[in-house]
């Protein structure tokens, strides 16, 4: 690990490797500095703008470079991590406050020309203050974290996503609420202003207090519920039928999976205008807090949706297929949410695909290398073992990590 002393580690990689630059424009981190980071002290990497591999060890800091670009976005990055987890620990500021990570990086390919951007955990003030998320742009700060939307747009696939279509459906709602939020940074204040009346209807339903003024706060919530819910089912809706058109054109060795949305709300937003699915959302919150009440939920509403994904070729749900066909489905499923938002927004996000080389047989590896390269995104990979990543030395510029320093 590099003490806080010691001097910045440089990767200036690009003038020893054969890039090859598609012909789009992608957004591409050029410089990544970490400080106080997980297990970093501090790190710098200079890139070319093209992909990368980080190849290493089992615990050499491969993931937290993918955790670092990926708090570039809005939210709370690709491990979900509270912000302060993310400090390095024992991280110690130099006046000998306790430390706070930060994460600076330049991104070149943007329509204005390169930026700067930042995000980290303000130092700690007085004792007991909240801790406070920081974003600059350009050395200026910004409120709130969504302004970076505008600058970076980035799609991950990492080994905690490996159960997703066994999970739940909420976590096949958040990664679709992810996949719409790369379309529209404004999906996510939607989903979770939803997801707060949701929460307050229900406090006040528990608490028995339908009636009264309580009565008229449940009329407010539940039209709050009606207009953001039918605008997330709609947004999901949207997204469902641009990736199963993109799907539907595939082929190669990646599985043709097949997408659909499962839920009451989505369903009348086939059937009737969104205003008309607003009233009869209302309707249904009104007339089911008793039943609700009782159960402590809502029976009706985007937050029962579900994603259905189906592996085509072999005409079975992806939770029912392999391992490893499981892993290829999501693989195609990122690639083709890669496409629709190039088209969508003009440029391809960048890729953070983690530990995904090794799940891979060689046709598949191959696949990837050329359909990263055809996309024009930079790609950050990783995977411990450097030699299933031969396919991409044409394209990509391949660094090694131990124990949290860059090997040359
Ligand atoms: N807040 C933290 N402070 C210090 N070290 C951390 C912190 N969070 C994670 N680590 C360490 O970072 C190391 C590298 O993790 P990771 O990037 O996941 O490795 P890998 O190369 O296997 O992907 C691990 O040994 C982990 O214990
Ligand atoms: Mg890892």
């Amino acid at each position: 690990m590099a003490g806080p002393g010691a001097p910045p580690i440089l990767a200036d990689a690009a003038a020893a490797l054969r890039i090859a630059h598609g012909p789009v424009s992608a957004s591409a981190v050029t410089r990544l500095t970490v400080t106080d980071f997980r297990c970093y002290a501090r790190l710098r990497l200079e890139v070319a703008p093209a992909s990368v591999v980080l190849t290493g060890p089992n615990g050499a800091g491969k993931t937290n470079v993918l955790e670092a670009l990926s708090l570039l976005t809005p939210g709370r990055g690709l491990r979900g991590a509270r912000l302060g987890e993310i400090t390095r620990h024992g991280a110690v500021s130099a006046d000998g406050r306790a430390g706070a990570w930060a994460v600076a990086a330049t991104v070149d390919g943007g329509p204005g020309g390169p930026i700067t951007l930042g995000s980290g955990l303000e130092p700690v003030g007085a004792a007991g203050a909240p801790e406070r998320r920081v974003t600059r742009i350009n050395g200026e700060t910004v409120r709130g974290q969504a302004a970076l939307g505008a600058h970076v747009n980035a799609l991950w696939l990492t080994p905690a996503m490996d159960g997703l279509f066994r999970d739940g459906a909420s976590e096949r709602r958040r990664f679709l609420d992810r996949l719409v939020t790369t379309l529209d940074p404004d999906h996510a204040g939607r989903a979770a202003a939803y997801a707060h009346a949701l929460r307050e209807r229900a406090r006040l339903l528990r608490d028995g207090r339908g009636e009264g003024r309580a009565a008229s706060w449940l009329d407010a919530l539940e039209d709050t519920l009606a207009r953001h819910g039918v605008a997330v089912a709609a947004a999901r809706r949207d997204l469902v039928a641009r990736l199963a058109a993109v799907l539907a054109e595939a082929d190669g060795p990646f599985p043709r999976a097949t997408v659909a949305l499962e839920g009451a709300v989505e369903g009348w937003l086939g059937e009737m205008p969104a205003l008309a699915a607003e009233d009869r959302l209302r309707a249904a919150l009104a007339a089911g807090r008793r039943a609700d009440g009782e159960t402590g939920g809502a029976a009706v509403g985007p937050h029962r949706a579900d994603l259905l994904v189906c592996h085509a070729g072999r005409d079975l749900p992806a939770a029912l297929c392999s391992t490893g066909e499981q892993k290829a489905v999501l693989i195609a499923l990122i690639l083709t949410q890669a496409r629709v938002a190039t088209a969508a927004r003009g440029r391809p996000p960048l890729l953070l695909l983690d530990e995904v080389a090794a799940h891979l047989d060689a046709t598949r590896r191959a696949a990837l290398a050329e359909a990263l390269a055809a996309l024009g995104a930079q790609a950050w990979l990783t995977g411990t073992d450097a030699a299933l990543f031969s396919d991409f030395e044409d394209t990509a510029q391949i660094l090694r990590l131990v124990g949290g320093n860059l090997i040359d």
